[in-house]
Order: structure tokens, then sequence, then C-alpha cells
């Protein structure tokens, strides 16, 4: 293959079709990636249940794959509420985390059929006690809890860090306190634990850490509660990155939460894991289209027509991505470049150092694995329009989101007459 093809699609025709940049999602890719989860993460002790992380991703037609492949949803705000409910996501699925859930979000949440609630702190559950007695509703909170563990990609820590902004420690008198009232509650009832330890995470011992800590809270129980491990599977950016397969990490996770819980004799009656990266991640590639080259003592820039506006992800966090010049795969790669951004920042790097072919201006570069967190953290910086998301597949493409218009930008101002 000379020329790169999406989902059946040769680049340069989505690009000359939908303008660049471009946010391209393998529809294939979408489903497989929710289909392992939703097999893989199976056990014949309890149940289990797999919620799309869906700050990684959000959109309506996202959300329909979602619904339709029989996950559940973890969501963060009114705003991601907002699009599930117009995805007429079923609200049973929906998990609503969050540590500063504003009065106006909770009101909204439980208005609109939102049952499960994961609750940062202890004013958290106060408020929430407060609603539902007002409102008569009755809801499910799993608790987040700061387990001490940080996972990074290849390693983990026990931190004494207790002072995370998310979730609180078992130990502690909010905790404690927040146990009580839910327990004295005729509103709220307690469904279980939830922890998140980290993003990106290759060595699952870090989950297995995890799991020990969680299950070493449920002797203090009569019930039987449900645990949840939120996200954090890592995903191929560049070569340097090895992630185990999916199927072999999740049943490593079941494997090691039975045989725990077995040693410990204790039940569980749920398992939650909360994937988001590792469904969207690879699904998902950004065209570009190269404009001027500039060559100075020390470098050689590819400037693309985006940048930190479409992924902000290289500025933010030093993250690696791996590109390719779409027409061009069987070139030799002759060139070292910085593929760089359009925007008034110098920070606005695409990728810092790659081997490439001797590129012209109009060629179209496609960046891979762009899928999590790109779009969802997109921005109108230098007053940007945001680019079309559209989903591929079978030779066939379909725009999921329309590309901003200038007058997109306007939208929300307030007009006031001007002689
Ligand atoms: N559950 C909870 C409670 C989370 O906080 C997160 C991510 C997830 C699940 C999903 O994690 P994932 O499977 O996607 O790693 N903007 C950053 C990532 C922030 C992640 C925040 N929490 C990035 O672009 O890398």
């Amino acid at each position: 293959m000379t020329e790169l093809e999406i989902g059946g699609i040769p680049a340069r025709t989505l690009a000359e079709e939908y303008q660049t940049p471009l946010y391209v999602y393998d529809e294939e890719k979408l489903k497989n990636g929710m289909k392992r989860f939703k097999q893989g993460f199976i056990s014949h002790h309890f149940n289990t249940k797999v919620l799309y992380a869906s700050k990684a991703f959000q959109t309506i037609e996202m959300l329909h794959l979602v619904k339709e492949q029989g996950l559940g949803l973890d969501v963060v705000s009114g705003g991601e509420i907002y699009t599930a409910l117009a995805a007429n996501f079923p609200e049973e699925r929906i998990y609503f985390h969050g540590n500063n859930k504003t009065l106006g979000e909770l009101t909204y949440a439980l208005n609109n059929g939102l049952t499960h609630f994961v609750a940062d702190n202890l004013m958290e559950i106060e408020l929430l006690e407060a609603l539902c007695k007002e409102y008569s509703k009755k809801i499910q909170v799993m608790l987040r809890l700061n387990v001490g563990i940080e996972a990074h990609t290849h390693e983990y820590i026990v931190t004494a860090h207790i002072d995370s902004k998310f979730g609180m420690s078992y130990e502690s008198e909010d905790c404690q306190q927040a146990l009580q009232l839910i327990k004295k509650s005729s509103h709220l009832q307690l469904e279980g634990f939830h922890a998140h330890i980290g993003s990106q995470i290759f060595d699952l011992t870090a989950w297995f850490a995890e799991i020990d800590q969680l299950i070493s809270y449920l002797k203090d129980f009569d019930e039987t509660l449900s645990l949840n491990l939120g996200g954090g599977f890592g995903i191929r950016y560049t070569d340097n990155d090895r992630p185990l397969p999916i199927e072999d990490s999740l049943r490593q996770l079941i494997r090691h939460t039975e045989e725990t819980l077995e040693q410990q004799q204790l039940k569980i009656s749920q398992l939650i894991i909360e994937p988001g990266r590792s469904i969207v991640g690879e699904a998902g590639t950004t065209l570009y289209t190269i404009g001027f080259i500039k060559k100075t003592p020390h470098k050689t820039y590819y400037f693309v027509d985006g940048g930190m506006t479409d992924n902000i992800r290289p500025a933010l966090y030093q993250a690696e991505y791996s590109c390719d010049i779409a027409t061009k795969l069987s070139e030799e790669k002759t060139e070292k470049v910085t593929v760089a951004g359009k925007m008034c920042e110098s920070g606005d790097i695409v990728i810092k150092e790659v081997l490439l072919p001797a590129a012209k201006l109009g060629d179209i570069l496609a960046v891979y694995a762009t899928g999590a967190y790109g779009y969802s953290m997109s921005s109108n910086y230098n007053r940007t329009v945001t680019p079309a998301v559209v989903f591929v597949g079978n030779g066939e493409s379909r725009l999921v989101v329309r590309r901003q218009e200038y007058s997109d930008l306007l939208k929300g101002e307030v007009a006031y007459e001007h002689p």
C-alpha cells in the first residue's frame, strides 16, 4: 500500500471531502474495542460491568455505539449528561463521577433519572441526602476512595499521598462519617467503592494492589458490595509503547479479584471497570495538510494546519505520537523533522522529532492514535475552528460532527449597538 486508507477510504479522499484538520474514527475499531472489553471482562463468581469513560471522546453517535454494544457510561459533568440524554442513553446505565458536582448538576442528574452516583467527599453525600429527600429519589452511591496507589506506565508507587483532589482515604473521619450517613439514609444505598489509580498503565501489579486495598475494606460490611477499579489501560501511541493485549489484562484482573476474594472468604456483587482511552484512542487518526516547510540551523519544520487546538496532549503532557505522510507510505524516510502546529505558542508542537519522507506543501499528514482526549480537549484558541469528526468503515464515511464555521465562533457573544 502506498497510500494510507482508513476504513477502506484513502486518507486523501477524506481530506478533500471534509477538509483538514480532520478527526477520523474507524468504526469497526471502536466497536471491536468495546466488544473486547465486554466479552473479556467476565467472571463466574460475580457480575461485571464495563463503563465507557466518555470524557475520552463524547459525541451523540459515539454514545449510540456504546449503547448498542451494551456498555454503561461514566459521565463527569452536566454537559456529558446532557449529551448522553440526547443520545437516549439508558439512564440506569450511567454513573455520575466528579469531585465537585454542582448543585445544578446534581439536581439535573436526579431529575433526569440517573441512579448511580460516585461520590467524592462528605459534603457531596450530605447534599445528595438532602436533594434525594427533597425530590423523593432513591439512588445508589459508590464512594470514591484514595487507595494511596499511583500507577505510572511501567511501575507504580504506594504513596502516603492522602492529599489528592480526588476521593477520600477509607480510614479518614470524613469517609467514616459518609458511610454512617449512608447507613442511616433511606434515600442513599451504598453500592460500593471506587478508585482510579492512573492513566496509560501497562503494569498490572498496580491494579492488583488496588484490588487488594479495595477488598480489604469489605470485611467491615455485612452487605455484598460492588467494586469499581476505574480506567487507565495503556495504548500504543508509538513503538515505545507495548501494552499487554486487553484480553490478557482483563483475564488477569478478574482472576486476581476472584482469588483474593476466595482467600479472604469475601464476596462482591459486581466488579466494574471504566476504560476510556483504550476504547477510542487507537481508533482515531487526525489528518492534517502540510503547509510551509522551514529549515532552521538545526531543524526542519513541517507546519500543519492544526495543532494544540485539536490535540493539546503533546503541549500539556509531552505526549508522543507517530505519523506518516498519507500519500507517501512507501517512500524512504530521509528527513528528520519536527511537526509543528500553527498556533501562536512555541509549545505548539505535534511531534518533536520524527523521520518522514521529503514533503511538499499540500501533502496530507496522518497522526495516529489521536482518538482519546483529542477532540474532547479541543479549543478555539487563536479563534481556530474545531475540525469535523467522521466515522469510516466498509469504504464509506459519515459526518458525525461538522467542522465549525467562523460564525460558530461568535455564537454566544452578546451583540450591542455601536455607532
Ligand atoms: N475513570 C475515572 C474516574 C477517571 O478519572 C478516568 C480518567 C477514567 C476512568 C478513564 O481513564 P482512561 O481509561 O481513559 O485512561 N486528559 C488526560 C487523561 C485524563 C484522564 C482522567 N481520568 C490525557 O489526555 O491523557
